[in-house]
């Protein structure tokens, strides 16, 4: 059965752009009064809408008219996220606004490690219904991908427990979540030797993550109070033995971490706040995507990675919201990138294929993040004439339609849980 959508009075299908590097706003493709045909999952054509109303197979389209004026685009991807956890960190942002430093509350026994007080002792269904809140309100905003790490266990069944939950959900939830294990998310009270940690990772969390197929990424926390250039060189190679794709959290706060995931060729390395020349030189000739997080900068209220040097220096910047109970608690990527696209000069295609068509690229999803035939049907509508208006707005324009895999969910509906089974 072929569903035919339209007129959307745009669709911007941020295809046919480059992967890396500067990219100018006419270099967009914006496709008036179009129509997309649909096919399960998947888009078949995308054309002008009378040109496809007009094929002689359409009598046994399924018409899906489209009354008012909107503008359709790919559905937003986030390529980093902490969105598995319990309670919240209310009392450490008090803190950090009053001037304690992120990393001075994390070396008192605050930080990372009241999370990971919290969510060892939450339930896996606790953990599941927390996680699945976070989806519908990241879909309602127009997410229809989400990378979700583990890192607030940091013991092998805690560990186990998170991927379960991100599992369970990406099941039942219409959000795509792809896991990352962070078990190397900092080094557990438990331990007093953060190797030691880290082989007990190695040799009795990873390969159950293997065999139970709960991720096939496995991410680091590079940073004085986590894990050093060198313990974090040796374990990303030897999850990378194990079969593993990696990332890292680099260069938060201290530079160190970009050499390490250049060295490993990591699919990504995120953060970047402060990263210079040296960093985006590294980055750009290994072929790592720069991942920047502005929430963690909004968060933490400190400068954000310099995204238009990367962008000038070659790099495929992605932008993620890093959505997570400490440095990020807000978590609204399009507000997030439309804010740093304002403060470092970004052009409206380079933040948006930072949210859809490059985010894709940081996670290594070829079928996603661009309209165009043999994509998956991810797609999101805003009612306006203009696809400027959707960062002009800077998040205040939510999607009045999203698409996921083929099936219209309404945001409306999404206070109710979501099915798979929605029909367009
Ligand atoms: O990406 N920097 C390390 N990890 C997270 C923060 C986690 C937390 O504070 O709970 C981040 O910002
Ligand atoms: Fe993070």
């Amino acid at each position: 059965m072929h569903t035919l959508l339209g007129p959307f009075t745009q669709v911007l299908t941020m295809a046919n752009l480059p992967l890396a590097g500067p990219i100018a706003d006419d270099q967009l493709e914006v496709l008036e009064n179009a129509g997309v045909l649909v096919q399960g999952e998947k888009i078949v054509q995308i054309g002008n809408y009378q040109d496809l109303l007009n094929a002689p197979e359409s009598s046994t389209y399924v018409l899906h008219k489209i009354e008012e004026p909107m503008v359709l685009m790919p559905g937003f991807i986030d390529a980093h996220s902490h969105i598995c956890f319990a309670g919240s960190r209310a009392g450490d942002y008090a803190l950090r606004v009053a001037g304690k430093s992120y990393l001075e509350i994390a070396r008192s026994g605050g930080g990372i490690l009241d999370s990971v007080r919290k969510t060892r002792a939450a339930s896996l269904e606790e953990l599941t219904t927390l996680l699945n809140q976070r989806c519908d309100r990241h879909l309602s905003e127009g997410v229809t991908t989400c990378e979700v790490k583990s890192g607030y266990g940091l013991t092998v069944e805690a560990e186990l427990k998170m991927l379960e939950a991100i599992k369970q959900v990406d099941q039942s939830h219409p959000l795509d979540l792809i896991p990352t294990c962070l078990a190397a998310h900092m080094c557990p009270p438990e331990f007093t030797d953060t190797k030691e940690y880290l082989n007990t990772v190695l040799e009795q969390l990873l390969p159950q993550v293997k065999e139970r197929q709960l991720a096939q990424r496995v991410d680091i926390f590079i940073e004085d109070t986590a894990f050093s250039e060198a313990e974090a060189l040796d374990y990303l190679q030897s999850a990378q033995t194990l079969g593993f794709e990696v990332t890292v959290h680099a260069d938060q706060f201290s530079t160190g971490g970009s050499k390490v995931a250049a060295a490993v060729h990591a699919a990504s390395a995120d953060h970047l706040e402060a990263s210079g020349p040296e960093e985006i030189t590294l980055l750009r000739e290994a072929g790592v995507v720069a991942t920047v997080l502005p929430g963690a900068s909004l968060g933490l209220g400190m400068a954000f990675a310099p995204a238009r040097q990367m962008l000038d220096g070659g790099l495929c910047v992605a932008i993620a919201s890093d959505w997570n109970p400490g440095s990020a608690p807000m978590g609204d990527l399009l507000l997030q990138a439309a804010v740093l696209g304002a403060s470092q000069k970004l052009t409206t295609a380079e933040t948006l294929a930072g949210i859809t068509s490059r985010a894709a690229h940081a996670l290594r999803l070829p079928d996603r993040g661009t309209l165009s035939p043999g994509m998956l049907a991810d797609m999101i509508a805003f009612s306006t004439h203009n696809y400027q208006e959707i960062l002009y707005q800077q998040g205040k324009l939510k999607p009045a339609r999203i698409y996921k895999r083929g099936k219209v969910l309404s945001p409306g509906s999404l206070k109710t849980p979501l099915t798979r089974q929605t029909n367009v």
